[in-house]
């Protein structure tokens, strides 16, 4: 099944906080009924991937959260913890606006 979201989580810090935080977003995502959306007939998957570096590292292992990073639109989060994850799939991925607070500005 093709993609609508595939959030990649950097889990390359030493506390963990990563993979925390990809479990917060795979539970707040079926939480929200959000694993399987449909989209022009087409039904689409929204998935979270653990990855290593992704070269966002001031806002990842050289703070206390993780930086990912969701595509299609390769947009990329930093500084997120657990606590983040409801808000950031019911606005990213349920209402389609990226969650501003924790949006990098990779301009
Ligand atoms: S260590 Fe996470 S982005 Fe580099």
């Amino acid at each position: 099944m093709p993609y609508a979201n595939h959030l990649f989580v950097c889990t390359h810090q030493k506390s963990g906080v990563g993979r925390d935080v990809a479990k917060a977003l795979k539970h707040a995502i079926k939480d929200q009924g959000l694993k399987a959306v449909v989209a022009n007939g087409r039904k689409l998957r929204n998935a979270v991937q653990e990855c290593d570096c992704l070269d966002r590292c001031k806002h990842c292992k050289k703070g206390s959260g993780a930086a990912l990073v969701v595509y299609p639109e390769g947009l990329f989060y930093g500084d997120v913890h657990p606590k983040d994850c409801a808000a950031l799939v019911r606005e990213h991925l349920g209402e389609g606006r990226p969650l501003a607070a924790l949006l990098l500005d990779d301009k």
